[in-house]
């Protein structure tokens, strides 16, 4: 196996989650990398930097690329090594897979997939549809990542705006409370890409959830809208279907057939059980937004669905 993955484990291991890198590197890097401490920071970091502001995350991969010469395998490898290895680490996430032998050069063909949160669905839809043949039930499976994320850079006046109720744990939750109706904005209101979320409330450091304008409308959207809901309380459901669309994320431009499947590597993911879906304190199903124009189902009186047949009637005791 062309990959060293004992030592990347250990690399990964001390310096994103024991917040140490070995002494003979910069003590910058530490700062960069301690930030990512929840693991969110290197998740899949060759795709969201390219969120036009996306400055902090930028750092944290130009710092682990800047070592890659250090450590014998190549750049595009230990990007997606250290985005499996942080997700290990979150409750309720899939064990992802790793294929190795990937060029250094693949990483630009992922970048600039990530659209803004400013865009609309067909807009969000088209853009993975051309990369990557994404299916738009794809496009919301890969969205299961924003369940761990933070924003830092939507509102620049706020710290590490959490996406859900839950951000270090890997479950549906941001499926639920993106449904819910939204009443305000945790930091500023004015920010591209922002909508209201529901729990908007900052005390101290603890930053109110903030709904990005993308998320909002995928879930109302008639076309992924049946699959946000979809995976609400579906925790099986999501990790498989997350990790099924990361599989093919993380080879794009490439067959498969040219890598070497180093999957073993990935560390087992944490077995803390995740609790189901539920509505955050204050919130319930009278909150929630669910696609717009439902109307109550008719039942046809005619077998052809129309209005006007002879009237059956069945002779019964009754
Ligand atoms: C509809 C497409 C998407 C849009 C518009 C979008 C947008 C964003 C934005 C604006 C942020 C906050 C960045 C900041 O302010 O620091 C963010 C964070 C994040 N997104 Fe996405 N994203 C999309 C798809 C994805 C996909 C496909 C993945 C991974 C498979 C992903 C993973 C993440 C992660 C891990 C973070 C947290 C980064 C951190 O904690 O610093 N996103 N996303
Ligand atoms: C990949 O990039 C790293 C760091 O820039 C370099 O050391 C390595 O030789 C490259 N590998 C290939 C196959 O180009
Ligand atoms: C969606 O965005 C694209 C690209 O910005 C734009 O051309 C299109 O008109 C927008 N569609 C809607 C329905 O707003
Ligand atoms: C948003 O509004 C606040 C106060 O109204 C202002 O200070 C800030 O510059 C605005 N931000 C943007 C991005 O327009
Ligand atoms: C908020 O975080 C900063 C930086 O970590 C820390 O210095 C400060 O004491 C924290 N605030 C509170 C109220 O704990």
């Amino acid at each position: 196996m062309a990959f060293p993955a004992f030592l990347a484990i250990v690399l990964l291991q001390e310096t994103v989650f024991q917040n140490e890198w070995p002494t003979d590197l910069a003590a910058d890097d530490a700062v960069a990398i301690t930030a990512g401490a929840d693991g969110s920071m290197l998740l899949f970091p060759t795709i969201e930097p390219n969120f036009a502001a996306n400055n902090g995350v930028d750092d944290s991969v130009n710092n682990l690329l800047s070592h890659v010469g250090e450590a014998p395998c190549e750049a595009g490898d230990l990007v997606q090594f250290a985005g499996a290895v942080a997700l290990s680490n979150c409750p309720g996430a899939p064990q992802l897979e790793f294929m190795a032998g990937r060029p250094n050069k693949t990483i630009p063909a992922i970048e600039g997939l990530i659209p803004e949160p400013s865009d609309n669905v067909t807009a969000i839809l088209e853009r993975f549809a051309d990369a990557g043949n994404f299916s738009p039930f794809e496009v919301v499976s890969l969205l299961a990542s924003h369940s761990v994320a933070r924003a830092d850079k939507v509102d620049e006046t706020i710290d590490a705006a959490p996406f859900d109720s839950t951000p270090f744990t890997f479950d549906t939750q941001i499926f639920l409370e993106v449904l819910l109706k939204g009443t305000g904005f945790p930091g500023t209101g004015n920010n591209s890409g922002e909508v209201m979320s529901p729990l908007p409330l900052s005390s101290g450091n603890d930053t109110g959830e903030m709904r990005l304008q993308s998320d909002f409308e995928l879930a109302r959207d008639p076309r992924t809208a049946c699959f946000w809901q979809g995976f609400v309380n579906q925790q099986e459901l999501m990790a498989l279907s997350f990790k099924v669309a990361m599989a093919k994320l993380a080879i794009l431009g490439h067959s498969r057939a040219d890598l070497i499947d180093c999957s073993d590597v990935v560390p087992a993911t944490v077995r803390t059980p995740v609790k189901p879906a539920s509505f955050p304190a204050t919130k319930s199903a009278r909150d929630l937004e669910l696609t717009s124009g439902a109307k109550e189902t008719l039942i046809p009186h005619c077998t052809n669905g129309g209005q006007d047949c002879p009237a059956v009637q069945f002779d019964g005791p009754a």
